[in-house]
C-alpha cells in the first residue's frame, strides 16, 4: 500500500443531480453540477484508486481520462443510481456526493399532462425514493469507508451530525447550499468533516483540492480499519 492509502483500493462516487421523470418532457431535478463527485474521482484516480464513477445527469467530461483505472457509468433517476451502486458493489469506499432526489412521483404519465382549462393547479403525488447510503450501511457488501455529504442552508452541523447517525456512516463532508461560492455549481466549495471524534473544516478552495483533503480523511480510515493497525493498537 502506498503513502496515500488507496493504491489498488475500489472507490465508488456518486455525482451530481437525479432526475425523476413526471411525464415525458418534465422532472423534477436539483442544481447538482457534478463537480464535486467528479473532483473526487479525478483525485481518487490520480492517488491510484480504481474508481467506479456513477453520474446523473451532468454536462462534464469523464475525469482523469487516459490517467487511471475509472469507470463511468451514467444514470438518470435515483432508483437508476440506487442499483448502479449497488452493482459496482464490492468496494473499499463509498463516497455519496450526488445530490439524490429524496421523493419521485408516484407515477410517471405517459403523455404529456395537459393543463385543463378552469383547473387552479396540479397535484403531484410523491413517494420516497430508496436511500443509497443507508441501504448500503445495513448491507453485508458495506464498503470499509462509507462517506456522506450533507447540503444545508442552516443548522449544517446539527443536520449532519443527524444523517452521520441515522445513516451509519464513517464520515459526512457538510457544506453550505443556497450561496454563492460553495455548494452547487461553484468551482469553489468549503466543507467541515464530521466523523466519531472528529471536525475538520476543510477550506473555502477548489473543489479539486478538497477532495483531494476529503480523500486524506478517507484514507486515515481506511489505515485506521486495517488488521495491522488493530495488531499495533494491542502491542
Ligand atoms: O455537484 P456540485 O454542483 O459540485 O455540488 C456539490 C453538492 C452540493 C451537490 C455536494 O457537495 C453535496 O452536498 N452533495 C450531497 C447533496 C445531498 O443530496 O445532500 P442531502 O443532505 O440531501 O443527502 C445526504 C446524503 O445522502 C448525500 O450523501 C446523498 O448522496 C445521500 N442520499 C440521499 C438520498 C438518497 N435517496 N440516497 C442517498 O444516498
Amino acid at each position: 500500500m502506498s503513502a496515500d492509502g488507496l493504491t489498488g483500493r475500489h472507490v465508488v462516487v456518486s455525482a451530481g443531480p437525479t432526475y425523476e421523470d413526471i411525464d415525458p418532457v418534465r422532472f423534477l431535478g436539483n442544481r447538482s453540477s457534478g463537480k464535486m463527485g467528479f473532483a473526487i474521482a479525478a483525485a481518487a484516480v490520480r492517488r491510484g484508486a480504481r474508481v467506479t464513477l456513477v453520474a446523473g445527469p451532468v454536462a462534464l467530461p469523464t475525469p482523469g481520462a487516459g490517467e487511471g483505472d475509472l469507470r463511468r457509468i451514467d444514470v438518470r433517476s435515483a432508483a437508476q443510481m440506487h442499483a448502479a451502486v449497488f452493482a459496482a458493489m464490492p468496494a473499499d469506499v463509498y463516497i455519496g456526493a450526488a445530490a439524490v432526489a429524496d421523493f419521485t412521483p408516484q407515477q410517471v404519465a405517459t403523455g404529456k399532462i395537459k393543463k385543463q382549462p378552469g383547473e387552479p393547479g396540479l397535484t403531484l403525488q410523491l413517494v420516497r425514493t430508496r436511500d443509497i447510503l443507508a441501504d448500503l450501511a445495513g448491507h453485508g457488501l458495506r464498503p470499509r469507508v462509507l462517506v456522506g455529504f450533507a447540503a444545508e442552508t442552516h443548522d449544517m452541523e446539527r443536520y449532519a451530525r443527524g444523517k452521520l447517525s441515522d445513516k451509519r456512516l464513517d464520515l459526512i463532508a457538510a457544506n453550505r447550499v443556497g450561496m454563492a461560492g460553495s455548494g452547487f455549481e461553484s468551482d469553489d466549495n468549503a466543507l467541515v468533516v464530521y466523523g466519531a471524534g472528529l471536525e475538520c473544516a476543510l477550506g473555502p478552495a477548489p473543489k479539486i483540492e478538497l477532495a483531494g483533503r476529503l480523500l486524506d480523511l478517507v484514507a486515515q480510515r481506511l489505515e485506521d480499519d486495517s488488521p495491522a493497525s488493530g495488531m499495533a493498537e494491542t502491542r
